[in-house]
């Protein structure tokens, strides 16, 4: 699965479009600016007399210093609030919804009960149909941290004890690349995850998918992890839903194994990174909640990590 460039210059959503329009139209016009204002002090530290007489001239300061700065803010400020900000903030009819949380690091998603779906929770990464307005509700279970997709929309800051809101829709399928973007703590940097835009049957599929219990094991490896994880006390923090674990401190792990990757966007989605994670977590993300597991013996560990990747 290839994973598109992170960029604000390739927008594939409708509001991430109108935000880049803006910057493009700020940059020509602050492009244009600039030259002109080199021009006027070239002109008064090379004119000769009369020309730089004009230049301190009542009236010209008074239209260059004053009247034209207003007209062009006036004009970007209408420009920015009606083109840009009316088309970033309305709802759709048939917006999807999604809630997500930020936490030290990652990001709890829950897509809540609809007419045609109860609600699941995942994380790290969201799915959302092409097309279709995606209404995100932000919130912080922690510290400040701020919810970004440069491709498909703007950024909003998630703030413990208020909910915020960002609307996207993605025009294009594809896997896009998001970030924390506000800093929260050490690693903050290793707070990434993944929004990908599926067409709208697919992810009808993937909404069914999402929705069912943790698939049991089938295999003695899978059998071995599965019996690992259970009296290895992983249940404490995470939920495999269909068995014991019921934990909610960690992420939910029901279906970790489809995900796009694993650690918030840190390590390819296999066998050997849930191993290694297990083992080496806090050299991999220092200081994150979950303690290193170096109690396994290395089939154990490695039987753990295949029974992980099974959970698509
Ligand atoms: Cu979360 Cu930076």
């Amino acid at each position: 699965m290839t994973v598109e460039a992170q960029s604000v210059l390739v927008p594939h959503g409708a509001d991430a479009a109108a935000i880049a329009a803006l910057s493009w139209v700020m940059f020509a016009g602050a492009a244009i600016i600039a030259l002109g204002v080199l021009a006027f002090a070239i002109a008064a530290y090379r004119g000769g007399p009369g020309l730089r007489k004009k230049l301190s001239d009542d009236r010209f300061i008074l239209t260059w210093g004053a009247i034209v700065p207003t007209a062009i803010l006036t004009t970007l400020l209408t420009y920015g609030l009606t083109l840009t900000g009316a088309r970033v903030m309305p709802a759709a009819a048939d917006e999807l919804k999604v809630e997500i949380s930020g936490e030290q690091w990652w990001w709890r998603v829950r897509y809540p009960a609809t007419e045609q779906s109860s609600a699941f929770t995942t994380a790290n990464e969201i799915r959302i149909p092409v097309g279709r307005q995606v209404e995100i509700k932000l919130s912080s279970a922690d510290v400040i941290h701020s919810f970004w997709v440069p491709n498909l929309a703007g950024k909003v800051d998630m703030i413990p004890g208020t909910v915020n809101h960002i609307r996207l829709t993605a025009t294009k399928a594809g896997i896009f690349r998001g970030q924390c973007a506000e800093y929260c703590g050490g690693a903050h940097a290793l707070m990434a995850f993944h929004a990908q835009a599926l067409e709208p049957a697919e992810f009808s599929e993937w909404l069914i998918d999402q929705q069912q219990p943790g698939i049991a094991p089938v295999t003695a490896q899978q059998r071995q992890g599965s019996e690992t994880f259970l009296l290895g006390g992983c249940g404490a923090c995470h939920t495999i839903r269909g068995t014991q674990a019921q934990g909610t401190v960690g992420p939910d792990l029901t279906h970790v194994g489809s995900r796009i990757a694993l650690v918030a966007g840190m390590l390819p989605n296999d066998a050997k990174s849930f191993s290694e994670w297990i083992a080496n977590n806090q050299h991999i993300k220092p200081n994150n909640r979950m303690p290193p597991f170096r109690i396994f013996p290395p089939a154990e560990l490695a039987a753990l990590g295949i029974y992980l990747d099974s959970l698509k």
